[in-house]
């Protein structure tokens, strides 16, 4: 019988952490108290959805697993980056991540911000040192991620966040805004692990593409519901911080029943992006399920 779900999962997890481990400097590697911050950013009770889509796209496309550890943890060191300075008092000035103190709380917002800066070309040296691709896919991976961060991606997303605070927008406007500042690296993902099946074919490629899409934009409606529905044990910060900055949020904006209407349509459009893989995709299944009916 083949292995379940949930061991499969914690097995990545563990993986991911101890690839995660390798990557960043030690502590004891000067400058300390840097390194220090970076590695307080990166392991402090994240989810890991972003190496875990790398790693069951991989079982769907059956690429080595030892191909997938540069892009799983990549995509961690860039979303840790993000989410430093998206707690920064110029950004959402949140106290708590994961029912701790955010990285510029726990140390201060100068090492805050170099953590975050030290991270994001540390996830762009990790992929360039993958070994066992061609040179093509290898350019291609950096060329993903950087996109994928850059202003047509997350940093962009999350600039129209900032200038929507207050505003009203449109379903397709905040969609837009979800796809770029969650969207761009949950699709980076999956996407990237195409990128190593140079034999894809096209059809497969856009089925996947879609998924990715479709997925992304739902994890960022779900974690809204979230922000409204959350308490501070379960997601380390008071309910409602998006509604105490004005935030232009789906749930703000057409209410949480339409939230979860939408979230349950996307996942169902992603679920169907799925079905040409067949078994193939259990785990990638099981994890858009797992994103859009989570607690936490
Ligand atoms: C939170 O992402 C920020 C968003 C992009 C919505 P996650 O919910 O993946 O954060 P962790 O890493 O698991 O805490
Ligand atoms: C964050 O969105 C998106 C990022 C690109 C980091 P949020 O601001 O809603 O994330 P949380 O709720 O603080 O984790
Ligand atoms: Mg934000
Ligand atoms: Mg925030
Ligand atoms: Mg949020």
């Amino acid at each position: 019988m083949s292995e379940n779900f949930k061991n499969r999962i914690a097995r990545y997890t563990l993986r991911v952490d101890e690839k995660l481990n390798a990557a960043l400097p030690l502590t004891s590697t000067s400058p300390d108290r840097l390194h220090e911050a970076m590695r307080y950013s990166v392991f402090n009770g994240g989810k890991r959805i972003r190496p875990l889509l790398v790693y069951a796209t991989g079982e769907c496309l059956n690429v080595d697993t030892d191909l997938l550890d540069a892009p799983a943890v990549a995509l961690e060191l860039m979303h840790a980056f993000s989410l430093i300075h998206d707690d920064l008092p110029a950004m959402d000035d949140d106290d708590l991540r994961r029912g701790k103190p955010t990285t510029h709380k726990q140390y201060d917002e100068a090492t805050a911000i170099l953590a975050a800066d030290a991270l994001q070309p540390l996830a762009f040296s990790v992929l360039a040192n993958i070994q066992g691709v061609s040179a093509t896919a290898k350019i291609q991976l950096v060329q993903l991620l950087a996109e994928s961060c850059g202003s047509r991606g997350m940093t962009g997303g999350q600039s129209i966040d900032l200038a929507a605070e207050g505003q009203s927008l449109t379903r397709a406007e905040i969609e837009d805004m979800y796809a770029l500042k969650t969207g761009a690296l949950i699709h980076a993902a999956v996407v990237s692990v195409c990128l190593l099946r140079e034999d894809l074919s096209a059809a497969h490629a856009s089925s996947l593409d879609d998924f990715g899409r479709a997925i992304g934009v739902a994890f960022q409606i779900k974690d809204d519901i979230l922000d409204v529905e959350g308490e501070t044990e379960v997601i380390g910060k008071p309910a409602g911080s998006d509604q105490s900055l004005d935030k232009a949020t789906y749930p703000a904006l057409f209410g949480i029943a339409a939230s979860r209407r939408r979230c349950a349509e996307l996942l169902d459009g992603a679920l169907s992006h799925l079905e040409p893989f067949a078994d193939s995709a259990a785990s990638l299944v099981g994890l858009a399920r797992y994103i859009v009916e989570r607690g936490q």
